[in-house]
Parts: C-alpha cells; sequence; structure tokens
C-alpha cells in the first residue's frame, strides 16, 4: 500500500498576476504561424474565452495525491494527446512499480490497439461493463508491462453514447464498476473520447480528478471553457470531490514561436496548475502505438515519456 506522502505531484508556483487576462480578447488573430517574421512584435491572444477560463476549478492547486486515485484524462477536442498521454503515463507509472489500469473509454479504442490487444479476440469490453453491468474484472487484460492493465474498448461503445440516454443512473455507470476494483489498483487512468456527451460524464463521474491534456497549437484552448464548466457542473451534482488536477501541454515543438506563445498564455491563466514538464513533439511517441507499445517499451531512449517527472516517489 503506498502512503499518500509517497507521491507527489509537482507543481509550478504561481505566476504573478497578469492583469490583461482581464481584457477583451481577440479571437481572430488568426495569421500568426510559426516563423511568421512579420508577427514577431504582434500581441495575440490564443485564447479565446480569456478570463472565462480561471475560476475555481482553474485555479486552485490541490494538495498531495491519495492513492489508490482515478484520474481521467480529458479534453473534447480530438487529438491533443488524451490517449497517449494516459498510456504513456500508465507505463512509466507501471514501471515504477505502481499497478495501473487504463480504461479505455473511447468508442475509437486507440488506448486499446495503443496497448497491443486486438479488439476483435475480446470477449467483454467496457460496453460490457457500462451497458450490461458486467464486472469490470471480467474484462481486464494485460499488457507487455506486469504492472499496467486495460479495460478495453471496442467500436460497440459508440452506441452506448445514445443507449446510455434513457438508463437508470446513466452518468455513474462506471464509477458503480470502478468502485468494485479501485483499491486494487494505485491508478486508475480514463482515457475519455473527444466529446462531452454521456461517456466523457461517466469518466468524469468516476474520477477523482482530471487531468487536461493541451496541444501546443493555435485553437488550443477553444472549448476549454465548456470543459471546465462541465467539471464544475459534474462536481456540483455527481462527482463533489472531482477538481481538474494538473494541465499538460502536449505535442510542444520548440522550433515554432506558436509553441512558445501557447505555452505562456496558458501559464499565464492556470500558472500553478500547469505542469512544468512540457511533452515534445517526437517521431517516435508518434509512432509507437502503431506497434502496439507503450514509449517506454518501444524506444527507451525517447524523450516522449517525461510526464513520469510528475509523479515520483519521494
Ligand atoms: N508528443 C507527441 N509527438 C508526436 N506525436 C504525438 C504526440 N502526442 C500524440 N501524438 C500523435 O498525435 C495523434 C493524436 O494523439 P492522441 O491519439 O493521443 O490524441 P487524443 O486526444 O487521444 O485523440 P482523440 O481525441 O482522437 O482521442 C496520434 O497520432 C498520436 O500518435
Ligand atoms: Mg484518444
Amino acid at each position: 500500500m503506498i502512503e499518500q506522502s509517497d507521491v507527489e505531484v509537482e507543481v509550478e508556483e504561481p505566476e504573478p498576476e497578469d492583469d490583461s487576462s482581464d481584457d477583451g480578447v481577440d479571437v481572430t488573430g488568426g495569421d500568426v504561424t510559426a516563423g511568421d517574421e512579420d508577427a514577431e512584435d504582434e500581441e495575440v491572444t490564443l485564447i479565446p474565452g480569456g478570463a472565462a477560463l480561471g475560476g475555481p476549478v482553474a485555479d486552485t492547486v490541490l494538495g498531495p495525491m491519495e492513492l489508490p486515485t482515478i484520474l481521467a484524462i480529458a479534453n473534447q477536442k480530438g487529438g491533443v494527446g488524451k490517449t497517449t498521454t494516459t498510456v504513456n503515463l500508465g507505463a512509466a507509472l507501471a514501471e515504477l512499480d505502481y499497478r495501473v489500469l487504463v480504461v479505455d473509454l473511447d468508442p475509437q479504442g486507440n488506448a486499446t490497439t495503443g496497448l497491443g490487444i486486438n479488439a476483435r479476440d475480446l470477449e467483454h469490453s467496457v460496453y460490457d461493463v457500462i451497458m450490461a453491468d458486467t464486472p469490470v474484472e471480467d474484462c481486464i487484460e494485460s499488457t507487455s508491462l506486469k504492472n499496467l492493465f486495460l479495460v478495453p474498448a471496442t467500436i460497440d461503445l459508440s452506441g452506448a453514447e445514445i443507449e446510455l440516454v434513457p438508463a437508470f443512473s446513466r452518468e455513474l455507470k462506471l464509477r458503480r464498476a470502478l468502485e468494485q476494483i479501485k483499491d486494487e489498483y494505485d491508478f486508475t487512468l480514463i482515457d475519455c473520447p473527444p466529446s462531452l456527451g454521456l461517456l466523457t460524464i461517466n469518466g468524469l463521474a468516476a474520477a477523482d480528478d482530471v487531468i487536461v491534456p493541451i496541444q501546443c497549437e493555435y485553437y488550443a484552448l477553444e472549448g476549454l471553457g465548456q470543459l471546465l464548466r462541465n467539471v464544475s457542473l459534474v462536481r456540483g451534482s455527481l462527482n463533489p470531490a472531482l477538481d481538474v488536477r494538473g494541465i499538460v501541454l502536449t505535442m510542444y515543438d520548440g522550433r515554432t514561436r506558436l509553441a512558445a506563445q501557447v505555452e505562456d498564455e496558458v501559464r499565464t491563466h492556470f500558472g500553478p496548475k500547469v505542469y512544468k514538464t512540457v511533452i515534445p513533439r517526437t517521431v517516435r511517441l508518434g509512432e509507437a502505438p502503431s506497434f502496439g507499445q507503450p514509449i517506454i517499451v518501444f524506444d527507451p531512449t525517447s524523450r516522449g515519456p517525461q510526464p513520469t517527472g510528475t509523479w515520483r516517489r519521494k
């Protein structure tokens, strides 16, 4: 059993208040591209919605993480690195000897294939857990790492979004299911789909905290206000303990000025919530899923698995 004090989350010192975040926001600002010399001194706001992104959910720094814990990796924006974060954070924690369960809550099943599981060979999946009350134990798969386990998803899950609508306690299906096994895993990581539908609500309702990956690209923060509002709503109605644990910047391309600008803006808005560690864009990290392997197995020398630095044993 791991004591609460064994794990801590590294957070940055809060950044100085920036009054400019209260100013009006230029949502257009569209012609900033990497290497655009004319834009050098232009002031550009990359956060549509600006100050509205702050508030109680966004800026509270949480204390040390208590284990076991369930973390939802969520952002309704597609392709921002949710699955890559889930799979590789899970693998990195498993390497550190934590028992880790990845729950694939996305009908695309990317975490499932990314961990080398073929959906066609499965008897049960997370769909059965949510829609047919199948015990989670019955669908847990082992992976190439000893301490890393998976609740897989298949394409069936795409029907669940609609099938759940008339279901009783439809938002709490996953939470109820995970309550049965939570104590067996130090970390349960839920890979949410790119939507704010009932599957994501199930993920948020089941989680202790949320981790939000943000891709270092223009429009990276579009819709983030909506996600944070949903976190507040779920906290208010379904899961009083829910909070945003951290924001992780992903696919950071240090050669572009845009990446640095996005980082600056995100840190200005969410200072202490943003992990110091930034995930670089690396070819090997993009290739690893097609081999069904986390990066630490596929290429242990890659700079990809840096998020381990944010959860460390003392
Ligand atoms: N740091 C990185 N460097 C290079 N490629 C990356 C990196 N992170 C993610 N990718 C690639 O970017 C794509 C999107 O990443 P990923 O699938 O993790 O995003 P996602 O948010 O889970 O997407 P979706 O919303 O569709 O579920 C994938 O092809 C992935 O391999
Ligand atoms: Mg994904």
